[in-house]
């Protein structure tokens, strides 16, 4: 749920995460980045989302948590500027060829004008962010009717819930928040934008490749596989795994849920 933050667990997650918990993380992470999931360059994934905004050329994007801006590169040259912003230095700064402009900067505290975007994107980001502060900044940043898009892996529902939460925790310790596919619209409305649609797109990732992101340990990757292994037959069914010779192959949700900014602001109570 948004607003979850990680308490003590066991394979060593600390009470609180820090902003340098999560810059550490990523630093490790950078010159493997762009390889550590199929999702990362999967073509299809980006043409549906590419088919959500339909950019027009004259429009101006910002990319949250660009990281090596593997979603900014997707407007890039279709559109009129692509802004990136990101935490981590050793990431974004791949990122930067890509773009018109780099801004190392938190989510929570936009350094951009009150309507200055077209389009918001944050792919994978905000599960690390404050929330709703970091969504709030993406709709106060995008102009009245502009869209703000956030695309997330998602647990497909309550009966894998457990499971695939606890396997995202184990691959990502610095993660904070962790969705069912409902959360993103919500958190689209709670921070201001009408929810617009939200479209679903299965990833099949191996599990070996995906734990092996050169920031966690043998042991957390294990402990990754034991999961799989001792899997509930709903967790087995939902996620299509497949299991040859101990290495497992996982169908994970993505979810790409966009909002539009209201033209007018919204009415509060009726003024007597
Ligand atoms: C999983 S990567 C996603 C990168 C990119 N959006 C993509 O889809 O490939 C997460 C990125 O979020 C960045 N990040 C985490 N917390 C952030 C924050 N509070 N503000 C800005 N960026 C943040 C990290 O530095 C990292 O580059």
């Amino acid at each position: 749920m948004p607003g979850d933050t990680t308490t003590s667990r066991p394979l060593g997650v600390a009470l609180t995460i820090s902003r340098h918990d999560v810059t550490h993380h990523f630093a490790l992470r950078a010159a493997t980045y762009d390889r550590s999931s199929s999702w990362c360059t999967d073509s299809a994934l980006g043409e549906l989302l590419l088919d959500m905004t339909a950019p027009r050329q004259g429009d101006r994007v910002l990319d949250v948590a660009c990281g090596t801006g593997l979603v900014s590169r997707l407007f890039t040259g279709r559109v009129a500027e692509v802004v990136g912003v990101d935490v981590t230095e050793e990431m974004a700064e791949q990122a930067g060829p890509h773009l018109s402009r780099l801004v190392v900067a938190s989510a929570e505290d936009l350094p951009f004008e009150d309507d200055e975007f077209d389009l918001v994107v944050c792919r994978q980001g905000v599960q690390f962010m404050d929330l709703p502060a970091a969504v709030e900044e993406m709709v106060r940043v995008v102009r009245p009717g502009g869209r703000v898009v956030i695309i997330n892996l998602c647990a497909y529902d309550e009966r894998d819930r457990a499971e695939y939460f606890e396997i995202l925790r184990l691959r990502n310790p610095v993660r904070r928040h962790f969705f069912l596919p409902a959360d993103l619209t919500d958190l689209l409305r709670e921070a201001g934008c009408e929810p617009e649609e939200a479209r679903s797109y299965v990833s099949v990732e191996d599990v070996d490749v995906w734990s092996d992101n050169g920031a966690i340990e043998e042991e957390r990757r294990e402990a990754i596989r034991a999961v799989y292994r001792d899997a509930s037959p709903d967790f087995r069914e939902l996620h299509a795994v497949r299991e040859d010779d101990g290495r497992f192959v996982d169908h994970m949700l993505f979810v790409l849920a966009a909002g539009i900014k209201p033209s007018l602001p919204r009415s509060g109570p009726a003024d007597s």
